[in-house]
């Protein structure tokens, strides 16, 4: 479990990049944090990770205080993918990207040969082991970013926007790959996203403004805020706003209703 208590964040004596955030993610759940650009997002993502020290407040991660004397525990149990995965791909080819985490484990070499197999298969790369970055869609190098974050085996994974660059065909991937993580693997996952059709298919979402956390909840009653949401520059696609016309007249068929809600779940 994650427990964020009253976390401030500023980069510069002058702005606040994080206000008073507060709020908790439970085990095993998927959760998004949704925003306008510049909201945080990406700012909270790497404060829960420990590589920003907050400026005020505390974080817990399965009741460890994130300090410096914890860190090292801490990374063992949580991961990140960042958002831009050209910026992260730090191996020649492939297999040397997702062996470099693996790389200070000083593990034998045939145990991280087999992890790094293991991880490029589960994220259906294993065919492109020695291709180079430049070979690869964006898709397949955010496969590789989060095949390299998965060696790791933390049982926490955050994903800073792992879908905002790819086609619908590669977003369907990373979703599969997402559920998979979460529910077969049961994982606690992460999701930073401007995407809502994507961020309504997980337990709960969190809302960031200016810095602050200004909504929460299950996407339904999330999506319902309609206002509050287009206040904070985030727009519900169209599925998404005619369920939410529809749910306010009585007269509307649940079935149909329900129908309408797993359809704006499926990409
Ligand atoms: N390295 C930095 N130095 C100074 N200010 C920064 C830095 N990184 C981010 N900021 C500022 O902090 C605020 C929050 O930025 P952050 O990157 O966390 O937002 P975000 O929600 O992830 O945005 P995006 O959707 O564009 O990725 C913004 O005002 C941003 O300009
Ligand atoms: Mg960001």
């Amino acid at each position: 479990m994650i427990q964020v208590n009253d976390l401030s964040f500023s980069y510069t004596p002058h702005d606040e990049a994080l206000r008073k955030v507060s709020l908790t993610i439970d085990e095993g759940s998927w959760v998004s944090i949704i925003g306008h650009n510049g909201s945080g997002k990406s700012t909270l993502s790497k404060c829960l990770v420990g590589l920003l020290a907050p400026t005020k407040g505390e974080i817990y991660i399965d009741g460890l205080k994130l300090d410096e004397t914890n860190l090292p525990l801490i990374r063992k149990k949580i991961g990140i993918v960042f958002q831009n995965p050209d910026n992260q791909f730090v191996g020649v080819t492939v297999k040397h990207d997702i062996a470099f985490g693996l790389e200070n484990q000083c593990l034998p070499h045939d145990v991280m040969q087999e992890k790094v197999m293991h991880y490029a298969k589960l994220v259906g790369m294993e065919d492109f082991l020695d291709k180079e970055p430049h070979q690869l869609s964006g898709g397949q190098k955010q496969r590789v970013a989060i095949a390299g974050a998965l060696a790791m085996e933390q049982d926490i994974l955050i994903l800073d926007e792992a879908t905002s660059m790819l086609d619908p065909e590669g977003t369907r991937e990373i979703i599969e790959l997402i559920k998979y993580l979460n529910t077969a693997l049961n994982k606690t996952i992460i999701t930073i996203t401007h995407d809502l059709a994507f961020a309504g298919m997980s337990d709960r979402l969190i809302v960031l403004k200016d810095g602050m956390n200004i909504l929460e909840g299950t996407p339904k009653e999330v999506f319902k805020e309609e206002a509050l949401l287009k206040s904070s520059h985030l727009d519900l696609p169209f599925g998404l706003a005619l369920y939410n016309e529809l749910s306010l007249d009585p007269k509307t068929d649940q079935t149909l209703l329900e129908a309408l809600w797993v359809f704006n779940s499926t990409m």
